[in-house]
């Protein structure tokens, strides 16, 4: 028991009050008293007691008002009635406007103590599930979700109300790295469901078989290796979400028995008789365009028809405008955190324009790998061109007849005299400043490189140690 809780004893008579409050300080309680309903109020904004013991009939009115009062002030005290007229409505009255039990008068002391002891000890559990609830659901919730890009924003506005509606099916489609993780859970945790489990299976990963009994769980003996009755995740997920990753990958066989569940909202264990209706919600995922692969044979028509009632794109890092810069500082500091030395403080003006303009095949999975490496192996406070992989300086992007180059057009344009500018001063900062391996990387002339360089205004500093 926590000792030293405080304890407010509303009473009118005063050997009541001495009674309880030597009882309650000897188990270690620290009490108060009032004796009417204006200050019990008034001891209660004062002190905050943990507990109120509350007699009902008061001089001044009734104890029914204080703890109202008291409820709607901090609803997590503990008030418990004590009376000696225990009447029905009363106690109707009094436990709808929660109180947590009832004691009648004359009051037994070992009553008391044990009442106190579970109203404690409830408290305590809620406070811990609360909390473990909150830590359970941190990092899966759209404030989690970074970026301001109209195209990510129409993504999350759907998958919100989506969250907030009784849709059973919900199918999710981005390429690899784009978020539908997050979002599925996301949308659970912001969801009515969001106490109920959350169950994820990849159904890439495991033999359809597998993934079958995974599901729909079996009975004993319905084959060689079942020698116990299994729940599947379809039970255990009761009033939860199952999360279906890679549903694309899903055997067509296994496709006709999951679009049966969704169809009749029943599913069987395998090797049982029992129809057992289904009460979680299905969201499943794919970085593959389902209904392309349908036509071409590899995925159910009317499964994807059933799944894509509600479908939401998520849409590539690259469409996502500057949301890769906002992802690429949030992914910094978080960096930071673990780096001994300088902090990093953002990426340089040329990091930034390679990062709009990267393909980013691998989406917000590939850039926060970018920015680790880039983290570990950067020196300075900024993160250059110096430690970024190979891939997306050179060769992250094909040209339009299937070439390597290292830029790609932004969304937006740019001019084309700042790419030449840029590439030009690149090449002198890999060649140490000679002018003469950098022309050569560039395939031009000395005198070329030198008047790019000169009309930037970059040429001094850049060319100043040369010495051909
Ligand atoms: N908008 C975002 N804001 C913050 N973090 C993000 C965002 N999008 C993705 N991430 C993070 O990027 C990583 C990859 O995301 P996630 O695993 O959800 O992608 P996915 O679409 O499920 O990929 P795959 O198809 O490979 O399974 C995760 O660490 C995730 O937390
Ligand atoms: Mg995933």
């Amino acid at each position: 028991m926590p000792l030293s809780e405080k304890i407010l004893i509303v009473d009118d008579e005063r050997f009541i009050r001495m009674a309880l409050g030597e009882a309650l300080r000897s188990w270690g309680y620290e009490t108060f008293e009032a004796e009417n309903v204006a200050e019990a109020k008034k001891a209660f904004d004062d002190l905050e007691p943990a507990i109120a013991l509350l007699d009902i009939d008061l001089p001044d009115g009734s104890g029914l008002d204080v703890l109202s009062d008291i409820k709607e002030k901090r609803p997590n005290t503990i008030a418990v009635m004590i009376t000696a007229n225990v009447d029905v409505p009363n106690v109707i009255t009094a436990l709808r406007s929660g109180a947590h039990d009832f004691i009648g008068k004359p009051v037994k002391m070992e009553e008391l103590r044990v009442t106190l002891r579970n109203a404690l000890e409830t408290k305590e559990l809620r406070r811990e599930v609360k909390q473990a609830r909150i830590e359970r659901s941190r990092g899966f919730s759209f404030s989690e979700i970074i970026g301001e890009s109209a195209a990510l924003k129409k993504s999350i506005d759907l998958a919100q109300r989506v969250a907030v509606s009784d849709i059973p099916t919900i199918l999710l489609h981005g390429e690899t790295g784009t978020g539908k993780d997050l979002f599925a859970k996301a949308i659970h945790y912001a969801s009515e469901r969001a106490n109920a489990p959350y169950l994820a299976i990849n159904c890439a990963a495991l033999p359809a078989t597998l993934i079958e009994s995974e599901l729909f769980g079996y009975e004993k003996g319905a084959f060689t290796d079942a020698k116990q009755r299994k729940e599947g995740l379809f039970e255990q997920a009761q009033g939860g979400t199952i999360f279906l990753d890679e549903i694309g990958e899903m055997e067509l066989a296994l496709q006709a028995k999951l679009l049966r569940v969704l169809e009749e909202g029943v599913f069987r264990r395998v090797g049982g008789l029992r129809d057992i209706p289904l009460h979680a919600t299905i969201v499943a995922a794919s970085n593959k365009d389902l209904k392309k692969a349908s036509e071409e044979g590899g995925f159910r028509l009317d499964l994807y028809f059933r799944l894509s009632v509600i479908q939401i794109d998520i849409p590539p890092l690259r469409e996502r405008g500057d949301d890769v810069l906002l992802l690429a500082q949030h992914y910094i500091e978080r960096a930071n955190q673990k780096r001994r030395g300088v902090k990093l403080r953002g990426l340089s003006p040329e990091v930034a324009r390679m990062f709009r303009g990267y393909r980013w095949a691998g989406n917000v999975r590939e850039l926060r790998n970018v920015i680790e490496r880039a983290s570990i192996l950067e020196d300075g406070e900024m993160v250059t061109t110096a430690h970024l992989p190979a891939d997306l300086t050179v060769g992250g992007l094909k040209t339009t007849d299937g070439n390597s180059v290292a830029f790609a057009l932004p969304p937006d344009g740019i001019p084309l005299e700042t790419v030449e500018v840029e590439l030009a001063k690149q090449a002198m900062v890999r060649t140490g400043g000679n002018l003469t391996k950098a022309a050569k990387l560039l395939d031009i002339s000395r005198d070329q490189l030198r008047y790019k360089l000169k009309k930037s205004g970059d040429y001094e500093s850049t060319a100043a140690e040369e010495s051909a």
